[in-house]
């Protein structure tokens, strides 16, 4: 399937000028924006050196567990996709106890720590699945059932128009009171404060490097963090839209609950 500028222009202006201007017309078949995330490099550079670095880690997962808490305590079942290591699926498991816990994930070197991870239970199923393709939901046509399916830092890699095509499947995915939690990338209002949060996030790699080896150098960190080879993957797309694809869908008490400049927690639930 071929997306021209034009179809992008149509949806989201600003969002289609950030693909244009990097990579020309976006090709989803022929190119793939997310798929580097099966390679073992980036799974190993992820887990090991930059998830334990995103700045105020304790207090999403504080807020997370107060939302869940807050909006729907009874949780039994709830799906972590895109789930990596199992971060946020590990932090429900530990939090509500009567749960189960549905990892999805596309990438085999991630699916192996998720497992080094996670005490093989009756609590917890594994999924190799890629959401990318509409088809994945078939393996869970049996049980539309979820009391929460959270995700973190995952479906930003998806073009706009599979972003709400796949909210619009989550929402479906939900039982009566079910909650979605996105931990998420986020657009920058402007090239300005995009800026001011590059230099933030480089801050805190820096402080979490130094913490591992002292001689760590700032500015080859931030060479790096510039030049990383997921950067381009990213296709960001602004918090007060995607808040409005939740509303439209059919989604209740839908918000953004945290924002500190591109991290933000937003969500809804199903009434
Ligand atoms: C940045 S990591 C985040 C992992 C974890 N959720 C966290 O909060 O640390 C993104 C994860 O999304 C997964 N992912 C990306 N695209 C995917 C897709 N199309 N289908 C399934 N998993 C995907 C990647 O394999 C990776 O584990």
């Amino acid at each position: 399937m071929y997306f021209s500028g034009n179809y992008n222009y149509l949806e989201y202006t600003t969002y289609t000028i950030k693909i244009v201007s990097k990579k020309g017309d976006y090709y989803m078949d022929d190119h793939r924006y997310d798929s580097r995330w099966t390679t073992e490099e980036l799974s190993k550079s992820y887990l090991e050196g930059v998830r334990a670095a995103i700045p105020l880690v304790q207090t999403q997962f504080d807020l997370i567990v107060k939302l869940v808490s807050g909006l729907n305590p009874d949780i039994k079942t709830v799906m972590d996709l895109g789930c990596g290591d199992g971060v946020l699926g590990r932090l429900i498991l530990d939090a509500f106890p009567e749960c189960h816990v549905d990892f999805v994930d596309f990438s085999r070197p991630m699916l192996d720590a998720l497992k080094t991870k996670i005490e093989s239970t009756d609590r917890t199923s594994i999924y190799k699945l890629d959401y990318s393709n509409p088809d994945w939901v078939n393996d869970f046509n049996d049980k539309s059932t979820y009391d929460l399916i959270i995700s973190g830092f995952s479906i930003h890699h998806q073009p706009d128009s599979r972003k709400r095509q796949l909210y619009d499947e989550l929402y479906h995915l939900l039982n009566h009171k079910g909650l979605f939690l996105h931990l998420e990338h986020v657009s920058s209002a402007s090239p300005a404060l995009n800026e001011i949060f590059d230099d933030y996030f480089i801050d805190h790699l820096f402080i979490y490097h130094q913490s591992v080896n002292p001689a760590v150098d700032r500015d080859e960190i931030a060479t790096k963090y510039y030049n990383r080879p997921d950067k381009m993957e990213n296709i960001l797309a602004p918090i007060d839209i995607q808040c409005q694809w939740l509303r439209d869908i059919g989604f209740s008490d839908v918000d953004c609950y945290f924002k500190v400049f591109e991290l933000s927690i937003f969500g809804g639930r199903k009434l």
